[in-house]
């Protein structure tokens, strides 16, 4: 079922080019009984068969050999959290991945307790096996490995990564059916097209996910210090959000210029001053949050300023602190992605109340 799922369209151009592989181990091959089978009845009773401990385990030790260090095992399962943008962008990040399918009633407790590292659903209903979540997760982690998608840039930014579902999209006719393309995107005028598709993103959202919203952030980036420090803080903005502010804080007129967040805002102050204080007075927050990341070299070495001297230092200024982070300024991409998903996963524990681009 998954080698014929996964010969098909964008994921088997994938395979086929070599950039990602996708391998089955069938778990009966394993089976510890003359007749091949894998399951048995439950203790204690009840309906429906269970599949045995160590056919599962069996098969589970053949996938791990084939991988070259110690890899997530996933077991696909409806009592587990829905699988979200979020985990696909951190299973992303590993070489490798074993994806455990159950059938019938499950599998015995025992081995999932050994082997799995990561529990997953795809949705809140129950599927007859794990193939079909399996696949689900294939085809959206694979999005995020670089060469997959035709445009390396596509997988980036989609609904979801800012907790907001994506604007909608038109092609052409101009007009089709009476219904012209919203001119604003006729306009050639890049910044406006923007400001657009996030109203609309949040309008969309607001309608049909307001559950969503509640975890929404928008980005405010602000930088001072060297101009390396400016370059990874652009590249560290690219993978927090989509819609996000960049800010240049060397910059006298912005440092003059009185700017108060909200309590839907999160700051992203990225600097090279390794107190990760010092930030521009007019720059203040009303119950925003704010992530610090000080970016110094590899070898530099760590402040003597506290975390709870940092936290309190911006409490005073309006901010509840959703981290305080230190990075080398010349991280790779991988580094800086890892980053960007920590600081999301942080920024969206922290309370917040109304939404700030709503019309
Ligand atoms: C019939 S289900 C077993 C459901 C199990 N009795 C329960 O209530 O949790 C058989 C297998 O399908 C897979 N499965 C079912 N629903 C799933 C979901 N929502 N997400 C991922 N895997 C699922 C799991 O691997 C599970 O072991």
């Amino acid at each position: 079922m998954i080698q014929d799922a996964v010969q098909n369209s964008v994921i088997g151009r994938a395979i086929r080019n070599g950039i990602i592989s996708v391998d089955t181990v069938c778990i009966r091959d394993y089976s510890v009984n003359k007749h091949g089978r894998v399951d048995d009845y439950p203790y204690g009773g009840g309906a429906g068969m269970v599949m045995e401990a160590e056919p599962v385990y069996q098969a589970v030790q053949h996938a791990v050999k084939q991988t070259a260090g110690h890899p997530r095992v996933i077991y696909l399962t409806p009592q587990a959290e829905v699988l979200d943008q979020t985990k696909v962008e951190s299973l992303a990040l590993e070489e490798d991945l074993i994806l455990l399918c159950g059938h019938y009633e499950g599998i015995d407790e025992r081995v999932l307790q050994e082997v799995v590292t990561d529990y997953v659903s795809i949705g809140d209903y129950v599927l007859t096996g794990g193939e079909l979540g399996a696949l689900v997760l294939i085809d959206a982690v694979s999005r995020f490995v670089p060469g997959v998608l035709g445009n390396d840039t596509s997988a980036d930014f989609e609904s979801m990564q800012d907790n907001l579902l994506e604007y909608p999209h038109y092609t052409r006719p101009e007009v089709w059916h009476e219904k012209a393309v919203p001119p604003v995107l006729l306009s050639g005028d890049h910044k406006k097209v923007e400001e657009w598709r996030y109203q609309e993103a949040v309008r969309r959202t607001e309608e049909r996910r307001p559950d969503l919203l509640l975890k929404a952030r928008r980005i405010v980036c602000a930088w001072y210090g060297a101009e390396e420090v400016g370059v990874f803080a652009e590249a560290l903005l690219s993978r927090v959000s989509r819609y996000g502010e960049l800010l240049n804080y060397n910059r006298n007129a912005l440092r003059k210029k009185r700017r108060e967040l909200s309590d839907r805002d999160l700051l992203l102050l990225v600097t090279d001053d390794a107190a990760g204080e010092s930030v521009p007075e007019k720059l203040l927050g009303s119950h925003s949050s704010v992530a610090v990341v000080i970016a110094g070299s590899a070898d530099c070495q760590d402040s003597e300023t506290t975390t709870e001297q940092m936290t309190a230092y911006w409490e005073k200024k309006g901010f509840s602190a959703a981290g305080i982070y230190h990075a080398d300024v010349n991280a790779d991409a991988i580094k800086i992605t890892e980053l960007a998903l920590e600081i999301r996963m942080n920024a969206v524990k922290q309370p917040s109340g109304g939404f700030p681009g709503e019309t």
